[in-house]
């Protein structure tokens, strides 16, 4: 059994996996009504409910926390302070238990249980709050062939539902309002569209939809216009990755992942290029433990794990400067 704790943001998670079989995964996540994360207040916000979610992982999963092999923590990239408060939790559980950790890149987690259904040498595309990359694995290595050239595309939709009044996380509102929209037959509104071979960019679209708001036009038609035109720009980016690469799967992974309209985007592309398509169950998207313990458990089988006292936070680690001697 391999417990993982997923710490690296605004979600404090723990998942139980057992050879590659999620036996629990639980969640809390820091959440505003207004206003993006305050980095300490969610590194207390782990704090608090760290406990709770340990005990409860272990009644879902049947299991005795004597029956913990190894615990996979997220110790990379993310926000220092909830890095440290998962690290902290991970050492104190680490040394009572008398077990090892497994340093997890919360990136490469994302990743790896996307595959977790059935793709084999897909194409990724990885869309979550700070990360926007389209990745394929070549050498030991997640190579990445295109990424954001300024924000993630999460933290775009999370800036502009903070500027038209929603809270944090932005990504649902949004669907939703675009949703709303296209029912109500709402015009699109062309929108700047920024592709660059296998790059994208989102601050000049940011810029362009927080004038048009200011200037009075409505939320559900620019939330609308913004899904069509954001989403596009990543299809696009991913269906030259796969051309280029000669791939025939595309895995979609990270939160923004759970938006529906993104998922038939991708299938539609695939389909057309009779690629296939994946995409994990919403709950193993947004950030979570299931994901880390599932990853941890790979690694471990490899070989990879250390002594509690010998771990330290990364928090600028970058996808691609993990060696993956698990592939
Ligand atoms: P990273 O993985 O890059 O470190 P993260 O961990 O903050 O970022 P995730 O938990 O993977 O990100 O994803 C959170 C993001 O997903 C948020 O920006 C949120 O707005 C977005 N999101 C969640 N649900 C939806 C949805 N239905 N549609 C669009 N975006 C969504
Ligand atoms: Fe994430």
């Amino acid at each position: 059994m391999i417990l993982g704790i997923e710490c690296t943001a605004h979600t404090f998670g723990i998942g139980i996996v057992h050879r590659g079989k999620i036996l629990a995964n639980v969640k809390d996540m820091y959440k505003t009504e207004k206003g993006g994360i305050v980095p300490i207040k969610s590194a207390e916000h782990h704090r608090e409910v760290a406990e709770r979610l340990y005990i409860e992982a272990l009644r879902k999963s049947e299991i005795n926390e004597k029956d913990i092999e190894a615990i996979a923590l997220s110790n990379a990239p993310g926000l220092a302070p909830c890095l440290l408060e998962g690290l902290r939790f991970a050492r104190e559980k680490a040394r009572k238990l008398g077990i090892k950790i497994i340093p997890v890149n919360h990136c490469i987690a994302h990743l790896e249980i996307g595959q977790s259904i059935g793709a084999k040498d897909p194409i990724l595309l990885y869309v979550s709050g700070a990360n926007t990359q389209i990745i394929a694995f070549a050498g030991e290595k997640y190579r990445v062939f295109g990424e954001t050239l300024d924000i993630g595309v999460g933290n775009f939709l999370d800036k502009f539902a903070r500027h038209i009044g929603c809270g944090f996380p932005g990504g649902p509102f949004i669907e939703e309002l675009a949703r709303h929209a296209k029912e109500e037959n709402m015009i699109y509104i062309e929108l700047p569209y920024v592709v660059k071979g296998m790059d994208v960019s989102f601050s000049g679209l940011l810029t362009k939809l927080q004038q048009l708001f200011d200037s009075g036009i409505d939320a559900g038609q620019l939330s609308y216009s913004l899904q069509e035109t954001a989403f596009a720009m990543l299809v696009e980016a991913a269906e030259r990755a796969i051309a280029h690469t000669g791939k025939k799967e595309l895995v979609l992974g990270g939160g923004v992942a759970c938006n529906k309209r993104l998922q038939e985007m991708c299938k539609i592309m695939c389909f057309e290029r009779k690629a296939k398509f994946f995409c994990p169950a919403k709950e193993l998207l947004t950030d979570n433990g299931a994901m880390i313990a599932y990853t941890g458990e790979i690694m471990l089988n490899a070989g990879i794990s250390v002594n509690f006292d010998k771990l330290d936070i990364k928090p600028r680690e970058r996808t691609d400067e993990v060696e993956v001697r698990w592939k």
